[in-house]
């Protein structure tokens, strides 16, 4: 919910805008805090989610690592001050810049995804003489229930590297002398509102552990990497995620050695419900058998409607009619899947009406596109209003 004094701050700026409310990001990690850092988790923060700076800066002040899956990822850590050594890089198709860069600045990790991945690793490693650490990224073939496009565990799908593939990589291991095996590494997918996923995963590592034990490989960390969901119907009430429950299940569930880590790459639960996409009606139609709300902020802006047929909650701002009416919420941009939201029950709404699209703090401005030759947009942080 926006006060009345913010709902005139936004009057002040051109839409569509992303709001950061700075508070709810800083209470989040607060409870990342309490019931993840303070007991000795490594927490790394995708910034797939979120890449604003001022973002990052509250982040790593909390003491989150970074979870980065590209070159500029790892560029943009190292330039919010993350240390080399809490900075971790994953992804299935790293180049051979990219790898060079983590090894010249001897970053923490890289999370690798296939056997042919550690070799070229190995002989980048090797022509700088260094040593490359390295958790192995293993598919643990856990159904997290969620989007078939942000399910990622599966055997299907094209991450991680299978267990088949493990006797050949313990063989190989003895011959790669620049790789420094420290870790595995799993992720099941994203958006995961059960918690019943993770711990099918706490079962898989478990005996993944124990396999690499019993091959005589004592591995430092175990890393479980993120997917946890937030509440994009009631971004009110469920502001912040439940994160006793999600530590508290690996904490019961995970069987650690004393001398091993246990690391996570949260992403949206971290910076999800912080970031609100404000945008105005430009017009609105009433057709044969809808009415429609033309705003404008597109698919451009906020894709995940498009893409995953994701609703977010919209609200709207100002100002609020008495008489209600069913909207479908669209976009400007060329093409059907341009639609946020359909029959949505609102006040009734007229042109230059506000609206706040919710929960778009992670994965929205960042996956920002300029199809139609669309125009920038600002960033605007609560700080800078109060
Ligand atoms: N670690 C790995 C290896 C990942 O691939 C991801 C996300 C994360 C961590 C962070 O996951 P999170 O805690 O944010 O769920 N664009 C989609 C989400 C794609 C997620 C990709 N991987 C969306 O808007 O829903």
């Amino acid at each position: 919910m926006f006060s009345e004094t913010r709902i005139s701050q936004f009057r002040d700026h051109t839409t569509p805008f992303y709001f950061y409310d700075l508070d709810v990001l800083k209470q989040t990690l607060q409870q990342i805090d309490k019931h993840g850092i303070r007991k000795g988790y490594h927490v790394h923060f995708a910034l797939k989610a979120n890449h604003q700076p001022r973002i990052l800066e509250e982040i790593r002040k909390a003491g989150l690592g970074a979870d980065c899956v590209s070159g500029g990822e790892v560029q943009r850590a190292l330039d919010c001050g993350f240390e080399p050594h809490q900075i971790a890089f994953a992804g299935v198709g790293k180049r051979d810049s990219e790898i060079n860069l983590g090894l010249e600045h001897d970053i923490f990790c890289f999370n690798c995804e296939s056997v042919q991945e550690l070799q070229v690793i190995n002989e980048l490693a090797e022509a700088k003489d260094c040593t490359a650490r390295v958790a192995l990224r293993i598919n643990p073939n856990v159904d997290a229930k969620t989007h078939k496009y942000i399910t990622t565990g599966l055997d299907e799908n094209k991450f991680g590297i299978n267990e088949e593939d493990l006797p050949l990589i313990f063989e190989l291991l003895p011959t790669l002398k620049h790789i420094d095996l420290i870790g595995i590494h799993f992720h099941i997918g994203s958006q995961i509102e059960e918690l019943k996923p993770f711990r099918e995963l706490c079962d898989r590592a478990n005996s993944l552990n124990q396999v690499f034990s019993d091959k005589g490989i004592q591995l430092k960390v175990i890393n479980v990497g993120g997917g946890y969901g937030i509440n994009y119907a009631d971004p009110d009430g469920n502001a912040i995620p439940d994160f006793e429950h999600f530590f508290g299940l690996f904490d019961e569930h995970l069987n650690l050695r004393d001398d091993q880590e246990l690391h996570f790459e949260l992403g949206r639960s971290v910076t999800g419900q912080c970031g609100s996409l404000i945008t105005e009606v430009l017009y609105t139609k009433h057709g044969r058998q809808k009415n429609f709300a033309i705003i404008d902020a597109g698919m451009t802006e906020l894709i995940r409607p498009a893409l995953y047929q994701a609703k977010h909650s919209i609200q709207l701002l100002t100002p609020i009619s008495t008489e209600t009416d069913t909207y479908d919420v669209v976009g400007p941009i060329c093409e059907s899947s341009d639609t946020f939201r359909t029959d949505l029950e609102f006040p009734k709404l007229e042109r230059g009406n506000l609206l706040a699209i919710r929960s778009c703090g992670a994965y929205g401005e960042v996956m920002k596109s300029q199809y139609n030759l669309r125009q920038g947009i600002d960033s605007v942080f609560s700080v800078d209003l109060d």
